[in-house]
């Protein structure tokens, strides 16, 4: 059976926005880290963020989601691309991490968080770190105060923890960490990096596949609803890069 959710989002460089600069100024934030600092992505998609991490340090990435497709794709770029780091892939769950205690000195998860909880996902990756590691997530975040009914309960529904992020912090907080910084990506990280790119695959798509309405839905609810409302809304939220570190 044809799964056309992958079969969509497996051709985008991305499976959220995002942006490459994005990804460089949050890792210009973490300080002291080791000559070749050990670093877990989870929800890595086809891991445009461990490019980006491998393509600026002697790092050492395992790269981790849930779908092999996506996973090849990233081995496949990884390949083609001069970097100074590299890159592992694991199929592997947010929701059960085959790692030891404190192995890692970073983590980082663009986009991915949500699908278990912002806290419950700062509160059980903490682990992972070692005293004094990082983690940098992004996370859709309200930016704005008097948020426009239609989008608040749209967003309310798709994702009861969304919220300020002024909130976020205090979870942070709440969680353990220290609060280092958070950078919110700018429109273009929705609209060129990801909203652009989808659109540019939705004539092919729906020439293959079109003709049946499971495949036709993904481009209408993902792409049309969504972009729509991100059109209209997109003064009152976004996603927002949050950097924390764990207590030494
Ligand atoms: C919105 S995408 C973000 C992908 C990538 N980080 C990016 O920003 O382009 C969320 C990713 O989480 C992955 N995912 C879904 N459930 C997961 C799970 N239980 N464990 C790990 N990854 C998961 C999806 O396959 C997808 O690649």
């Amino acid at each position: 059976m044809t799964d056309y959710f992958l079969e969509f989002y497996k051709g985008l460089d991305r499976q959220g926005p995002g942006d490459d600069k994005y990804t460089e100024l949050a890792f210009r934030l973490l300080e002291e880290l080791p000559s070749s600092p050990r670093i877990l992505d989870i929800g890595c998609g086809t891991g445009k963020q461990s490019l980006v991490l491998a393509a600026l340090t002697p790092c050492e990435i395992t790269a981790t989601d849930i779908y092999d497709c996506l996973l090849e794709k990233l081995k496949e770029n990884a390949r083609n691309q001069k970097l100074k780091g590299t890159i592992k892939t694991l199929n592997a769950s947010m929701f059960d991490l085959p790692f030891e205690d404190e192995e890692f000195d970073v983590i980082w998860s663009e986009g991915a968080i949500y699908i278990m909880g912002f806290e419950k996902g700062l509160q059980e990756w903490k682990r992972f770190l070692k005293p004094g590691g990082y983690l940098a997530v992004s996370e859709i975040s309200w930016i704005r105060k008097e948020i426009p009914d239609e989008i608040f309960s749209f967003w309310t529904t798709a994702y009861p923890e969304m919220n300020f992020v002024t909130d976020k912090i205090k979870a942070i907080e709440n969680c353990g960490y220290r609060p280092i910084a958070h950078l919110t990506l700018p429109e273009y990280g929705w609209l060129e990096n990801y909203y652009c790119q989808m659109e540019s695959l939705r004539e092919n798509f729906l020439g293959r596949f079109g003709h049946i309405e499971e495949a036709r839905m993904i481009v209408e609810n993902e792409l049309d609803m969504e972009m729509n409302l991100y059109r209209k809304f997109k003064p009152y939220y976004s996603y927002v890069y949050y950097i924390m570190q764990k207590p030494a």
